[in-house]
């Protein structure tokens, strides 16, 4: 059932914003909403949800106190575009929680004190993207959070919404090199050793950079090997 759980005007790129108190995905319901022809932009957006879904259909813990939403909009054709949707994540929860240290680790998870705290899932459906965004803020010993209660969860949302509607505008004019510095600066060191895990093989090396549409680049054996987001995972050395 639909209720209203956020009480903020958010901006208005968002387009029209289904609340949930529980829902099974906020991804899923943004296919199925996709699927019934509701138009793009929209945002879907739970207090909880119970099949909470990650990268490589892992499962994300979603209980309520977090924050978990799915943003779909019309299709942009450059993966690199969650790389920019990390980058504005990373900037707010470092300007409100300052005593935590937030890296962005490649593709686009975040790490609060070298641990994940929240994911970013970027899927494109039925010619739309869906970027999907949960963010550990309940109370628990047991998973990497930063508690909030529903003031800063909110606050948390409303500037995040209100830089990613800048940087929506700014990777149309300028691209991902615009935001390659930035990106560098909120990940791991150049030179890091990293081990990168493809679908059929692991790969040990150095973090090298980010090419300018995003790719990561490895150096091993004194050659430079790129990546794209979507195909591995990577752990840091
Ligand atoms: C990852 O790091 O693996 C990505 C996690 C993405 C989780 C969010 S929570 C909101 C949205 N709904 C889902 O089922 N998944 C994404």
């Amino acid at each position: 059932m639909a209720t209203k759980s956020i009480e903020i005007n958010l901006p208005d790129f968002i387009g029209k914003v289904f609340s949930y108190s529980e829902i099974d995905s906020t991804q899923v319901e943004a296919k199925r909403k996709i699927a019934q022809k509701c138009p793009v932009p929209f945002l879907i957006i739970a207090k909880s949800q119970t099949g909470g879904l990650g990268r490589f259909r892992r499962k994300w813990y979603s209980p309520t106190g977090g924050i978990y939403f799915t943003l779909t909009t019309k299709p942009v054709n450059n993966p690199a575009i969650s790389l920019v949707v990390g980058i504005a994540l990373v900037e707010i929860l470092k300007t409100i929680i300052p005593e935590r240290k937030f890296i962005l680790k490649w593709p686009n998870d975040i790490l609060a004190d070298n641990e994940k705290i929240a994911g970013i899932l970027a899927e494109n459906f039925n010619n739309a993207l869906l970027i999907g965004i949960g963010i550990n803020t309940f109370e628990n010993g047991k998973f990497n959070s930063i508690p909030c209660d529903e003031n800063s969860r909110n606050e948390i949302l409303l500037k995040f919404f209100k830089k990613l509607d800048f940087y929506f505008d700014k990777f149309d004019q300028k691209g991902f090199p615009y935001f390659l510095n930035k990106y560098i600066e909120l990940t791991i060191p150049i030179g890091a050793e990293i081990e990168i895990f493809a679908p059929n093989e692991k790969i040990t090396g150095f973090f090298s950079g980010i090419t300018d549409d995003g790719r990561l680049i490895l150096e091993c054996d004194n050659k430079k090997i790129k990546f794209s987001n979507g195909e591995v995972s990577l752990r840091i050395g």
